[in-house]
């Protein structure tokens, strides 16, 4: 295990060495992968810092390259850099953009490859499977080069997908993760709690973007951190966001747009439950049961503060939903 782990590691700073310097000196590497990545607005240094790299579209040029290197077989298909097809071993991130993933010391666990050409049958990404050191629900994209800013501004900002992650660093803000796009694990919440309590959400505007981050709040408040939410305007993420309105512009819109997880939560469902009395009944279950999550010694100022907030939006009694409140906390 130790050793498998071990190799993984070692196999994955050649491969991200590799891919790095076929994307800067090979010549398709140079044509496809970096003017597609300039034309998207990333400059050299932002790449160099992410250990951005580029996989050309031949068969097998990067196995070829570890097997010279003596590298064993099954690693290579365990790790993900290669595929098992009629027999022979291929490279499995053929004509993508390669952003290697690292854990909080800066060692590559593993990649993203982003597929360069549009193609219906392929995926936009491949991810590495899960093995020894890729452990997909520890992971946080980014947090290697955002642990300082973090720590600094004690603030955490949560975006979808590596390439906010990479675009935000170069417009200057540098406090932000990437969670796949997908909801949050106890043990990302964990990771994200070694360096800040305060979590900001900035997620696409869409409805998947709004879901997936509502059903990551139970958990991050359960852990006991402060979620605010930001959403991004229609059509746009945090990286064509950025790439069209500046960096300070899209400061502006982040401070000028939080709000706190909770009470976005308790809005949302208002509206949708509009003038129906039942509907409105099941939304003040619903919050006392979140708000119940809240009730940690530590934490009873906070929880108190929002039980005036929701009373209030909610036109209720205070001291009815501190009843409701209490009967959900076992
Ligand atoms: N993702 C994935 N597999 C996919 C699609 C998405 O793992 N097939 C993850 C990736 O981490 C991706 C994130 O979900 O970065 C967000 O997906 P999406 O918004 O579709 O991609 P972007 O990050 O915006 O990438 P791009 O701007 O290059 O389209
Ligand atoms: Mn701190
Ligand atoms: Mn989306
Ligand atoms: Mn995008
Ligand atoms: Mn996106």
């Amino acid at each position: 295990q130790q050793q498998a782990a071990e190799s993984l590691y070692i196999l994955n700073q050649f491969a991200q060495r590799y891919f790095s310097r076929v994307l800067k000196e090979d010549e398709e590497g140079q044509a496809v992968g970096m003017s597609y990545l300039e034309e998207r607005g990333f400059n050299p240094a932002i790449l160099e810092k992410f250990q951005i790299g580029y996989c050309k579209e031949d068969r097998k040029a990067f196995v070829t390259e570890a097997l010279r290197e003596q590298y064993n077989p099954e690693l290579l298909v365990k790790s993900g850099l290669a595929a098992v097809r009629n027999d022979d071993l291929v490279d499995n991130y053929r004509g993508r953009i390669i952003f290697p993933v690292h854990n909080t010391n800066g060692k590559v666990l593993g990649f993203g490859a982003r597929i360069i050409r549009k193609n219906d049958k392929a995926p936009k990404y491949i991810n590495t499977p899960e093995n020894e050191i890729y452990l997909k629900s520890r992971i946080l994209y980014g947090m290697y080069f955002a642990r300082q800013s973090v720590d600094k501004l004690d603030e955490c900002l949560l975006v979808e997908g590596y390439t906010d992650v990479v675009s935000l660093h170069q417009a200057g803000i540098e406090n932000v993760v990437a969670s796949g796009g997908t909801s949050l694990t106890t043990d990302q919440i964990r990771l994200v709690r070694k360096y800040t309590d305060n979590l900001t959400i900035i997620y696409d505007g869409d409805a998947a973007g709004i879901k997936a981050a509502l059903r990551g709040l139970d958990m991050a408040l359960e852990e006991g951190l402060n979620v605010k939410l930001v959403l991004i305007p229609d059509k746009e993420d945090p990286d064509s966001y950025v790439n069209k309105v500046g960096a300070a512009a899209f400061r502006d819109f982040v401070s000028g747009n939080k709000k706190d997880f909770i009470l976005f939560q308790l809005e949302v469902a208002l509206k949708d439950a509009g003038n129906d009395s039942i509907k409105k009944a099941t939304v003040v279950n619903q919050i006392a049961e979140t708000l119940s999550r809240i009730n940690k010694a530590e934490d009873f100022t906070r929880q108190q503060d929002y039980i005036r907030q929701c009373a209030g939006l909610l036109q209720i009694d205070e001291a009815g939903l501190i009843h409701l409140v209490n009967k959900f906390i076992r």
